[in-house]
């Protein structure tokens, strides 16, 4: 079984002292709009034979990028046409996604801090269910930083009372995924095969209460801040959570 890594934003991320993206026999970063590495729209693709290298080539590019890329005699065959794709990328996405490339390490340092300064001090409020040291892979791969909030918190009441105190905090953009039209819909139109929509049919009315609970707890904090070198909202964003919690307690205790 060939294994594909989904390294979408986790840019320069590692588990242990392996770099995210060399675990499988191919791996995928994203290039889009809010990614570390960002070129507007894209992605790179890393594989670790020469085999699927040159195929990949082929299936995106016709002749010179394949012309120069493509060694195997069988794959030769194809340079001129490649194999009817052609889907390289746009030379700006690449320059804007080169420079960002050249400071990948700074910009994986500063994300790196703000979001284990922000996990550490959210850590510490009552009410959340967060870990210190709670990131998978050591660089971190964060679209947003994403905790759980303990099961005794009114999680909508939470979030109103965070953005009353100018916080964009909200739930996770990705519901899951059996609540998605993607794969709860009979029939989108994408899905043309017969098996395809009987897997689909099947998972209409399944429940999974795992992923609904993990779910209903869930608040993403944005990641555009762990942009800034100087990480000055990581406090306020700490504070202001610890003020939200504790409005949220103030009301839900009796009244005298
Ligand atoms: C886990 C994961 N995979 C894939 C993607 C898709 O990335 P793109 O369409 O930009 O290549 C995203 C986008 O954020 C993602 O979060």
């Amino acid at each position: 079984v060939a294994v594909i890594e989904d390294c979408s934003h986790s840019h320069g991320s590692k588990i242990g002292a392996r770099e995210v993206g060399t675990f499988g026999d191919l791996a995928v970063f994203s290039i889009g709009g809010h990614k570390m590495v960002s070129g507007g729209l894209g992605g790179i693709l890393l594989a670790a034979s020469r085999e699927h290298y040159e195929i990949a080539c082929l299936l995106g590019n016709f002749r010179p990028r394949s012309r120069n890329s493509v060694n195997d005699d069988r794959l030769r065959n194809f340079v001129e046409t490649g194999l009817g794709g052609n889907l390289r990328i746009s030379p700006i996405a690449a320059v804007l996604a080169t420079s960002h490339l050249n400071q990948l390490d700074e910009l994986v340092a500063t994300k790196s801090a703000n979001a284990r300064r922000l996990l550490h001090g959210l850590s510490e409020l009552p009410g959340l269910a967060v870990e210190a040291d709670g990131c998978v892979g050591d660089n971190g791969a964060w679209y947003g930083v994403t905790v759980q909030a303990g099961p005794e918190i009114d999680v909508d009441g939470l979030l109103r009372r965070q953005r009353e105190l100018g916080l964009r905090v909200r739930r996770p953009a990705t519901v899951p995924l059996h609540r998605s039209p993607l794969f709860s819909t009979a029939g989108p139109p994408t899905w043309a095969s017969a098996e395809q929509a009987r897997w689909i049919r099947a998972l209409r009315d399944r429940r999974f209460p795992v992923a609904e609970a993990a779910y209903q707890l869930s608040l993403a904090y944005p990641a555009t801040f762990m942009h800034d070198r100087h990480g000055i909202i990581v406090e306020p964003y700490i504070e202001r959570t610890a003020s939200a919690l504790s409005l949220a307690n103030d009301s839900a205790s009796p009244r005298r």
